[in-house]
């Protein structure tokens, strides 16, 4: 059987890059995994349990023990969730006990899809650093607080765009200074700055490199 092809979005917060992801699974019929929802859903378990995000033996036995359920709950998206998160996300063992989980999807993607496409801080540096399209999606902090904001907005929840930016910051700062799998770029990716863009044109140039990547050389385009 061929392999499954790969394609790891990395990406901070409100970059767009779930969107993008989501887009580029249904297009090519690929298996999806949004990883963040992973973090947010030991860190929910963890507060539900009414433990610590600071302690590092709660956040594992969380990891391990997940309950899976949570990955469609409707608190994932929320604020103190996301902040736990990130929280839990710098402990090396929490990310080891995600990673065999994450590995096993991109590999052998459910239903036998020919693909995956998985999105996260970590898919094209620790995850996957095998694969063969690697997208790292950013855009300025102003336009990813502005388009969190929105969301916010959107599911009613108020909010003040000050504060969404402020708290935007130091999530940046943890995720890109941890000493576990911090965010950056992998060498070989591609990327790309949606502060201008649309979702439509980021998909369309998200098309445009995942052609070029997996067309080989030479071949009639
Ligand atoms: O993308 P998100 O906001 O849903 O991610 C929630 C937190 O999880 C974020 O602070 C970073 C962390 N995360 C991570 O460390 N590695 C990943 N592969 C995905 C998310």
């Amino acid at each position: 059987m061929k392999r499954p092809v790969i394609i790891a979005i990395d990406g901070p917060g409100a970059s767009g890059k779930g969107t993008l992801a989501r887009r580029l699974a249904a297009h090519f019929g690929y298996a999806y995994l949004d990883t963040g929802a992973m973090y947010r859903a030991v860190a929910l378990q963890l507060l539900r349990g009414g433990a610590d995000p600071s302690d590092p033996a709660a956040a594992l036995d969380a990891a391990l023990n997940l309950d899976t359920a949570l990955l469609n709950d409707p608190e994932l998206r929320t604020d103190p969730v996301g902040d736990a998160a990130s929280r839990i996300a710098a402990y090396e063992d929490v990310r080891q006990a995600l990673m065999v989980f994450q590995r096993g999807f991109a590999t052998n993607p459910p239903e036998n899809a020919a693909g995956a496409v998985l999105d996260g801080r970590d898919i094209g540096t620790v995850i996957c650093p095998e694969a063969p399209v690697k997208l790292f999606v950013t855009a300025s902090q102003a336009a990813r607080a502005h388009r969190r904001y929105l969301e916010l907005a959107a599911r009613g929840e108020a909010a003040d765009e000050a504060a969404v930016l402020a708290e935007l910051q130091v999530r940046d700062t943890r995720d890109q200074t941890r000493s576990a799998a911090p965010l950056r770029p992998a060498p070989d990716a591609h990327r790309l700055d949606t502060t201008n863009m649309a979702i439509d044109d980021a998909f369309a140039a998200a098309l445009a490199v995942i052609a070029a990547k997996l067309t080989p050389p030479g071949s009639p385009v």
